[in-house]
């Protein structure tokens, strides 16, 4: 029998005539989906705000992605892309986040360097190289006038530009501390008069053709939203949420 060295109760190494077996320490596989999952509950309890309005996000942008043909691993891609959008809000301070009111200078750079925080929080993941590159990007313009890089056209990945016109839609026709959601209609015609600048072209075209299922809000169905994941962390009882959860998100 194979000798080996156990602890005792006193610290002491000893040698023991007990095969130790193999017990795994670490989780064996860190699967992307069990990552995404943690990473989105640790926005959830940052800012529950800006959780849920990524989560609708996420289902937008997922219909979206479909209806623009692109491959089911795509699709599953922009969701959880859309999911982790704005995860670098947690490196903005709580006094600029939650900020009732127009932004100084300072504060919107503050507030714009979210793209790139959460680029850099998912790249510490070489499997996450692909999620953070999307994120990063998600804030530019078809026209090059958007943020952190401005790129344009094309050189934008289409996963973010997807997100991007997503993150609006659903910006546009949520309530917000400071102003009352605006229509399914009156969103998509600002949207239409902003292609080609700040959106894509193709993505407005066939965001469009989602009419009648944007109305339904069939985006926000429950089968859709927990399709690929259960990372909804449901805290509204804590005390923080109600505060946090009447704060401006701004995009
Ligand atoms: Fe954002």
């Amino acid at each position: 029998m194979p000798l080996g060295f156990i602890q005792t109760f006193w610290g002491e190494l000893v040698l023991s005539s007990f095969s130790a077996k193999p017990v795994s320490l670490l989780p064996s596989v860190l699967g992307l989906h069990s990552v995404v999952d943690m990473v989105v509950a640790t926005l959830d309890i940052r800012d529950p705000y800006t959780s849920e309005h990524s989560h609708r996000v996420a289902g937008l942008a997922e219909l979206l992605a479909e209806a623009m043909a692109l491959s089911p691993e795509q699709c599953r891609l922009v969701h959880y892309a859309a999911h982790l959008h704005d995860i670098g809000k947690i490196g903005v301070s709580d006094s600029t986040l939650n900020k009732i009111g127009k932004l100084t200078a300072e504060e919107m750079a503050e507030m714009q360097a979210h793209s790139e925080i959460g680029a850099m929080i998912l790249s510490k993941n070489p499997e996450f190289t692909l999620l953070a590159e999307i994120v990063r990007h998600h804030h530019e313009r078809w026209d090059g006038k958007g943020y952190p890089d401005g790129i344009s056209g094309d050189a934008i990945p289409l996963e973010s530009r997807i997100i991007g016109l997503a993150d609006a839609f659903d910006a546009m026709t949520s309530d917000r501390p400071y102003r009352a959601h605006k229509t399914h209609e009156w969103a998509l015609e600002e949207i239409k008069k902003h292609a080609g600048s700040q959106f894509c072209p193709e993505c407005v075209s066939i965001f469009l053709t989602l009419r009648a299922k944007l109305k339904l809000n069939q985006y926000q169905s429950s089968k859709r939203a927990f399709s690929h994941h259960q990372a909804n962390v449901r805290h509204h009882t804590l005390m923080h949420s109600q505060r946090i959860r009447s704060m401006p998100t701004r995009h």
